[in-house]
């Protein structure tokens, strides 16, 4: 049993694609509320991590509790769990519209009354998905597809909302829109959130906590304050000396 009340719970998680160990004994928590960032270089483990929780990849060894109970190893359960990823690279459907994309966001949904109400707080968030409403996902900008991939994500209505690497190949100030809007998710409307990131600086100044995975083990953790501050963070992933 989980030893807290936190949100997510995962303890001891290993994680192998073949022989090859991307996990290893992993052990995080996400309270209700926070924004907990993993930050780590390329190939550490962050995207299976992610693809764990959400059940797209199957674990060797390790428990995840969410609210208490194990999470279930299927990937339409974890969604109607409470838990939606938006994944790396942001997998929008590019022949589908702006309002298709959304609606198959909140395909897991059994109550569908409310999915106008929802759509339009989604165009709230993000008012130029409002105007491309009808144009077709591939045809949108990289940060358009962004913002196209977490609306999605909110349609159905998560607890705890994944973000895998939201600032991959994005412009400056369109990575600034997008981590401003995910403060806003969190701090206005009481999202959780569990991000994911290689731009760690941008990561640990929004996030509350953080854990720093390097190559498959969480080898530090702290608040995104105290890591900013850290000399070992700085000379590996702030490039500070
Ligand atoms: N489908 C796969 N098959 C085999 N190895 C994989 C696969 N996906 C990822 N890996 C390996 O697992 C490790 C972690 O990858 P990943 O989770 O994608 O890291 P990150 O998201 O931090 O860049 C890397 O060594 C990577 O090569
Ligand atoms: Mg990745």
């Amino acid at each position: 049993m989980p030893a807290t009340s936190a949100l997510l719970e995962i303890h001891d998680l290993s994680v192998y694609y073949g022989g090859i160990r991307a996990l290893h004994g992993v052990s995080l928590r996400v309270e209700r509320g926070e924004i907990v960032a993993v930050i780590g270089a390329n190939g550490a483990g962050k995207s299976t991590l992610m693809k764990t929780i959400a059940a797209v990849k199957s674990y060797q060894n390790g428990t995840i509790f969410f609210e208490g109970q194990p999470l279930p190893k299927d990937t339409h359960k974890v969604v109607t769990s409470g838990i939606t990823l938006v994944p790396e690279g942001r997998r929008i459907f590019a022949p589908l519209s702006v309002r298709e994309n959304l609606l198959v966001g909140a395909y897991t949904r059994s109550n569908r009354q409310d999915l106008e109400k929802n759509m339009e707080e989604v165009f709230q968030l993000f008012p130029r998905l409002k105007e491309r409403i009808h144009q077709r996902g591939g045809t949108l900008s990289g940060g358009e597809q962004q913002m196209l991939a977490v609306g999605r994500a909110l349609m159905s209505q998560p607890k705890l909302l994944m973000l895998d690497e939201p600032s991959l190949g994005l412009a400056p100030i369109v990575i600034d829109a997008m981590f401003e809007t995910i403060v806003r998710l969190n701090r206005d409307l009481g999202l959780t959130i569990l991000l994911v990131e290689q731009n760690a600086s941008l990561a640990l100044e929004l996030c509350h906590r953080a854990y720093v995975l390097k190559t498959g083990e969480i080898v530090m953790e702290g608040t995104g304050k105290d890591l900013l501050e850290d000399p070992r963070v700085r000379a590996s992933y702030l490039g500070i000396k």
